[in-house]
C-alpha cells in the first residue's frame, strides 16, 4: 500500500504582528520570516515524521527548489513534483499575532498549473489500496477525484482552505474528511453547534469518516468506529501555522500504522499542540519521537 500526497507547496512570509492589519491600515511588523510551507507540503513532512513513507505530487516554479530540497532531506519522495520554469511558486502572506493566532492569503502560483495529463501521469503509478491525500489548494482536484475513486484508491479530503471549488468534488467519493468547525459548516450550510454539525456531516457523507478538529476544544471522530472525542493538549501558543496540517498528517499516519482511532487521535492532538509551541510552518513540525518520547 501506497501514500500519494497530491498538493501544495508553497513558500511563507510571515509578519509577526500586535493585531492583524485592519482596513485601509497600514501595520509596522517587529519580525518576518521565510518558511516552506503549503498544507499539502506540510502534511507529506507530517506524515514522513510520523514514520509513513510518502510520495508528494505538486508543482513549484525555480524558486521553489528549497521546498523541493526540504521534502528530499525530510525523506519524502519527489519523483512527481513538476517545476515549471515560467510560473511563479505558490506564496503565502501570513499576519502572525502576539497570542500566537494567524490570517493567510495564499497565491496559488504553480499549485494552479496543475493539469489533467499531469495527475494521469501520476496517479498510473497508483492503485487499488492506495492512499491518496488532497487539500483544496492546487488545481483539477474534482478530476484528480474522480481518477483516484475508479482506480479504487482511499481518499482523504481536508477540505482546506474552503471555497466554491470544493463543491465542484465528487464529494460521495470521499472515504474520509478530515476538516475544522468553519469548513464544516460550510460543507453542510450550517451555523449549528459541534453536535449537530457532526450529525448533519455524518448524514450526508454516510459512508465516510469524519474528523472534525475544534482547536481548542479538542477533536472528535465519527465513523466505522463509532464516535469518539479527544481533548485538545494545553500548550503555550506561539503560532497555530501548520497545526491543522500535523493533526492530520500525524492522525493518518497514526491509523496507518495500525492504530485504533483513540490512539491515533491523541498522537495527533499531542503533535499538534507542539507544532503550536512553534514558530512556522513546516519547521514547527515534530518528529516521532518527541511525540513518542511523553514529551507532551
Ligand atoms: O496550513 C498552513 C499553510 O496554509 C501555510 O503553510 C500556508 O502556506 C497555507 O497553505
Amino acid at each position: 500500500m501506497k501514500v500519494l500526497n497530491f498538493g501544495s507547496l508553497n513558500i511563507d512570509y510571515t509578519y509577526h504582528v500586535s493585531h492583524f492589519v485592519q482596513k485601509g491600515e497600514t501595520l509596522l511588523s517587529d519580525m518576518s520570516y521565510v518558511y516552506s510551507g503549503g498544507k499539502g507540503l506540510n502534511q507529506s513532512i507530517a506524515l514522513k515524521r510520523a514514520g509513513v513513507d510518502v510520495f508528494h505530487a505538486g508543482a513549484v516554479g525555480t524558486d521553489g527548489n528549497l521546498l523541493v530540497e526540504l521534502l528530499k532531506d525530510s525523506g519524502v519522495d519527489t519523483r512527481f513534483i513538476k517545476i515549471f520554469p515560467n510560473i511563479r511558486t505558490g506564496n503565502a502572506i501570513i499576519q502572525n499575532d502576539s497570542q500566537g493566532d494567524n490570517c493567510i492569503i495564499v497565491y496559488g502560483g504553480a499549485n494552479q498549473a496543475i493539469t489533467k495529463e499531469m495527475a494521469d501521469e501520476v496517479l498510473q503509478e497508483f492503485g487499488a489500496g492506495d492512499f491518496l491525500i488532497l487539500q483544496n489548494e492546487i488545481s483539477e482536484i474534482p478530476y484528480i477525484v474522480e481518477q483516484a475513486h475508479k482506480k479504487g484508491m482511499t481518499i482523504v479530503l481536508n477540505p482546506s482552505p474552503i471555497n466554491e471549488n470544493i463543491f465542484r468534488i465528487n464529494l460521495d467519493f470521499i472515504d474520509c474528511f478530515i476538516l475544522n468547525e468553519g469548513e464544516a459548516k460550510a460543507l453542510v450550510s450550517l451555523k449549528e453547534n459541534e453536535e449537530v454539525l457532526l450529525e448533519q456531516l455524518r448524514k450526508k457523507f454516510p459512508c465516510a469518516e469524519i474528523i472534525l478538529t475544534l482547536g481548542e476544544k479538542g477533536s472528535v471522530y465519527a465513523g466505522k468506529e463509532g464516535v469518539i472525542k479527544q481533548e485538545a493538549y494545553k500548550i503555550h501558543a506561539v503560532d497555530t501555522t501548520a497545526a491543522g496540517d500535523t493533526f492530520t498528517g500525524y492522525f493518518l499516519a497514526g491509523r496507518l500504522q495500525g492504530m485504533d482511532v483513540k490512539d491515533a487521535l491523541d498522537i495527533a492532538s499531542r503533535a499538534s499542540a507542539v507544532a503550536v509551541s512553534r514558530k512556522g510552518a513546516a519547521p514547527s513540525i515534530p518528529v516521532r519521537e518527541e511525540i513518542f518520547g511523553g514529551g507532551v
